[in-house]
């Protein structure tokens, strides 16, 4: 065997116990690996492929920082529309989306899943491998944030199955920890913090330096598929889950509206203690065939909706407002609030 043909097996081989191990942290929560142990095989990896380039593939890990966009983000036709939700906001106005669904199908049952508090982006995969990331825009057209996507670790940039195509959607969010990381330090610089993971999250999807959405840890969680959908939704998450998707665990399959309200209810009690802000619940009609029939009304479809969780109050006192200089010279006030609890966290400015 050559040196070439020898690095291009080792290669390969290093791929893909890294994208194993990046799966296996970002996706599972779990970690069997030393860090230097996982930086010294990614360092082996890169010094491959700086020895012989053509070696460096799309999948590889060494690259999911790179490509810097210039001016403006190019426009993505979405050639399966990406529809928005109708909201619900009383347990009665679920009853009435179930009787709507009711009078076409007797039989319908539902999928109850986290409504999580994200941007939600479209990916597609042609051979298995992440080939672009979109934003949903108008739900028509939206912006090829790809290079940004490529640094969400939670993303696969190859998927444990090489099928022809698929185009799976979910929400890009920012864990509640990262969020407070990023505020602090940009406290300390002087520079505006953001409102909410949400914002956050949004502001860091459309930078142009992919660099700068690389260090804010975003994570992604797939909670429907565009184009390849299996007969029932509850088949297309346990799919998505085996390519190597993170797909939320809190979600249930349920016979009939009253279990979904009692799912939500429960929900409700322990959503405050998960690392990501949810905003409410979404509830699906499970049978694709049913979902196609009953089709949508303008924007939204009429298979599912999304019942909205009141948003969290507490009251607290104003102990100070610091003003900070920017390096620029813009100055940005901070309240400073006795600490409060609000939805599982401490907040104190
Ligand atoms: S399904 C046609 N499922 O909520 C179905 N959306 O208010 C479209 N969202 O634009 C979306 N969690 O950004 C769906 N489990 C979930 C979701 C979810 C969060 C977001 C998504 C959507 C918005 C609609």
């Amino acid at each position: 065997m050559t040196d070439f043909e020898q690095k291009k097996t080792r290669a390969g081989q290093l791929r893909k116990e890294l994208n194993y191990h990046i799966y296996r942290y970002y996706v599972e929560n779990e970690n069997d690996i030393e860090d230097y142990e996982y930086d010294m095989l990614m360092r082996e990896l890169d010094s491959i492929e700086k020895e012989y380039p053509e070696l460096l593939t799309s999948d590889s890990p060494t690259h999911r920082v790179g490509g810097r966009a210039d001016g403006l983000f190019e426009t993505v036709l979405h050639t399966v529309k990406m529809e928005s939700l109708q909201d619900a906001f009383s347990h009665d106005e679920v009853r009435d989306f179930n009787k709507r669904v009711k009078d076409v199908f007797s039989n319908a049952e539902y999928v109850v899943e986290p409504k999580i508090d994200g941007l939600s982006v479209s990916l597609e995969y042609v051979n298995g491998v992440f080939t672009r990331g979109s934003t949903r825009g108008d739900g028509v057209q939206g912006e090829d944030i790809t290079a940004n996507l490529r640094t969400v670790k939670s993303i696969p940039l190859r998927l444990k199955k090489d099928i022809p195509f698929i185009e799976v959607r979910g929400e890009v969010y920012m864990p509640r920890h990262e969020f407070m990381r990023l505020n602090e330090e940009r406290a300390e610089k002087g520079e505006a913090e953001f409102a909410n993971p949400r914002n956050a999250a949004a502001g860091s999807l459309r930078q142009l330096d992919p660099q700068v959405t690389a260090k804010r840890s975003l994570s992604f969680f797939a909670y429907n598929v565009g184009n390849g959908a299996l007969e029932k939704h509850s088949d297309s998450l346990a799919m998505l889950k085996g390519y190597g998707f993170k797909v939320s665990e809190n979600y249930k399959v349920v016979a009939n509206i009253e279990e979904a309200i009692k799912f939500i209810e429960d929900f409700d009690a322990k959503r405050r203690s998960l690392a990501y802000d949810t905003d409410g619940a979404v509830i699906k009609v499970n049978a694709v065939y049913q979902q196609r029939i009953l089709g949508a009304t303008g924007k939204d479809p009429r298979w599912a909706i999304a019942f909205k969780f009141p948003p969290e109050q507490a009251e607290t006192t104003l102990e100070d407002i610091v003003w900070r200089v920017g390096r620029t010279g813009v100055l940005t006030p901070t309240a400073v609030l006795t600490p409060v609890k609000l939805s599982g966290s401490v907040v104190s400015r």
